[in-house]
């Protein structure tokens, strides 16, 4: 995992024993360039190479290997002309999502009612956009382990964000200035830049983790300007490890400025965090460690070779909002969202998108989600960690920055976090090794089942428990096979209404029927979605990886698994629309 190693006493309660020696120069500050935006975005890569860490062999396309510095690089002959490389390899028209027009963002309707909503996110409008630099990094930032951050560390903290909402309400830099940000990117109140039947929507895309890199970058930058600490980085809530669990306490403190009274009151402290949480049916507290290691196990290696199946799906101008979650964002993030949130059908403060960062813990809880990108980045080895394709690492977004000012910053400044000047503290991570056991190996349990064909069933509302026999198009493969192509279970035609909670958990040849137990080959992954204030269908997809589930259950030879459809809240108001395996290398 990428991170400085720092001198470090993990036992520590008595502030930050960081070693500071290696910074050697006075605080840095940003720096911009005023550049005017092209009417017409060209592939010439502005930034070419500014990030580049990884070495050429961790680009590659179907067509091979490639080197994506010298493509972008190379193709700067065509910009004007909007031309973009795509990750298959191929040509096509350049359209990454460009930053939105702030003096066009709206209230927010209720798409179904066309009712406009009682909340307004939308920041105030500045004229001048600059283009963000990353800074030099002088002095780097130390995100320590919220559970392991000693009084000194949270003394600061704690006034830092006491400032933050002292600040005039005007100020972009205000608390709940910099909440609304995360309202007004989520809460479909921008038009898509380029394509205005469409409103802008940064998750459940490819976008999800760069785009709260960069909110929780100049977030901090804030905190660390307020209380003037360069060095200020922000916590990480240590939840996929059993000893950082609890809610740390001190955003239980009724009299800190990290407290929020909209929380489900079951889950303060000393309640383990749920990251398999439905509203509907609460988790056995014995099973919560174990689960929670598996679920960790599932989205950060098992399902998660293809790089759509970790980041998501892609997002350009054209896409309609939420063409599909990766497995982190959809599995615990969203499960903690729903936890931490009121149990109420609309879940304020965490558990709604629109007022989900007036949460003090939000900071915390997305620090602990952009430290496993970094994590899972170092885990991936020579295996590619971006998408080559430019409609992905051009796309820009607008924040404020430590000073007001407003900066268009890009995708493609996002993939190394010591060059956005920031390491993470190095903690255990106990769920690489949770490999679950099968609870049955068994070879064509699914045949002997009697469950309906899948094409008998689809599209079918999940208002109960859906089993159905899946074909496989290719079996017996060999391991140069596997090597070559990941087997992938495709849930696709989602319907889901995004203002309600709705969740449901797949599993392969599971016959117990216990659906609690997670710790176990056969649970597959699933799919979540906490409520937004607005009221849109939308329709979406997912992808779980088969390969090693498979050869874990010794079902290699069958021709159909068993997948089982288990709705975990919201079920009546999810319609799957079908299911099949697909293959890709
Ligand atoms: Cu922007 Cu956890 O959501």
């Amino acid at each position: 995992m990428a991170s400085l190693a720092l001198s470090w006493s993990t036992t520590s309660t008595a502030g930050l024993p960081l070693r500071l020696d290696f910074f050697i120069k006075p605080p840095d500050s940003s720096t911009h360039t005023t550049r005017t935006r092209p009417s017409t975005w060209s592939c010439k890569a502005t930034n070419g190479g500014q990030n580049e860490k990884q070495s050429p062999q961790n680009v590659e396309t179907s067509q091979g290997k490639l080197d994506r510095r010298n493509l972008l690089l190379g193709m700067g002959g065509l910009y004007g002309a909007a031309v973009n490389l795509v990750s298959d390899g191929s040509l096509a028209s350049a359209t990454p999502i460009t930053s939105p027009d702030l003096s066009k963002c709206s209230t927010g309707t209720n798409l179904n009612t066309q009712q406009p909503l009682d909340v307004n996110c939308c920041p105030p409008v500045s004229k001048e956009i600059m283009d963000y630099t990353l800074p030099p990094v002088r002095k780097m930032r130390f995100r320590p382990a919220a559970h392991l951050a000693g009084e000194d560390y949270y003394a600061k903290f704690e006034k830092a964000v006491g400032l933050m909402k002292a600040l005039p309400p005007e100020d972009p830099r205000n608390f709940m200035q910099q909440a609304n940000v995360h309202c007004a990117y989520c809460n479909l109140t921008y038009q898509q830049t380029g394509d205005p039947n469409l409103k802008l929507q940064i998750h459940n895309c490819w976008h999800f983790f760069p785009w709260h890199r960069w909110y929780l970058y100049f977030f901090e930058r804030i905190l660390g300007k307020l209380i003037d600490d360069p060095t200020f980085g922000l916590p990480f809530w240590n939840w996929d490890n059993p000893n950082g669990m609890i809610m740390p306490e001190v955003f239980a403190r009724k009299d800190s400025p990290l407290f929020d009274a909209r929380r489900n009151k079951s889950h303060l402290p000393p309640a383990l965090a749920d990251l398999a949480y439905s509203s509907r049916s609460p988790t056995n507290p014995k099973k919560i460690i174990p689960n929670n290691l598996t679920v960790m196990y599932s989205e950060m290696v098992r399902n998660v070779s293809k790089l759509e199946d970790f980041y998501g799906a892609k997002y350009v101008v054209g896409t309609a909002p939420d063409p599909g979650p990766g497995s982190v964002e959809r599995g615990s993030h969203m499960a903690l969202h729903g936890w931490i949130g009121e149990s109420t059908p609309t879940g304020e403060d965490m558990g709604n998108f629109y007022s989900t960062a007036r949460d003090p813990i939000f900071y915390s809880h997305h620090t602990n989600v952009d430290r496993l990108w970094t994590v899972w980045r170092g885990l991936r080895g020579p295996k590619p960690k971006d998408f080559p394709d430019s409609d992905w690492l051009e796309a820009d977004f607008l924040f404020y920055d430590e000073n007001a000012q407003l900066v268009r910053v890009k995708v493609v400044d996002t993939l190394d976090n010591e060059k956005m000047g920031y390491v993470y503290q190095d903690v255990d991570l106990p769920w690489l090794k949770s490999r679950p056991p099968a609870r049955v190996k068994k070879s064509k349990a699914a045949s002997s089942s009697g469950a309906p064909a899948a094409e008998t069933v689809f599209p079918v509302k999940l208002d109960k428990v859906v089993k159905v026999l899946v074909n496989r198009p290719k079996k017996s493969r060999s391991k140069k096979d596997k090597e070559k192509e990941e087997e992938l279970l495709v849930i696709e035609g989602i319907e889901v209404d995004n203002a309600k909670f709705v969740k449901f958990d797949v599993f392969v040849n599971d016959e117990d029927d216990k659906p609690d137990e997670l710790d176990k080959a056969e649970y597959a992954g699933c799919y979540s979605q906490v409520p937004h204030k607005n009221s849109t269908k939308v329709k979406t997809k997912i992808r779980l990886g088969l390969t090693e589930l498979l050869e874990d259950l010794d079902v290699e030879d069958d021709e159909k698994i068993l997948v089982s459809l288990v709705p975990k809240a919201g079920g009546e108001d999810i319609i799957i629309g079908g299911i099949k395996i697909i293959y890709v290398s």
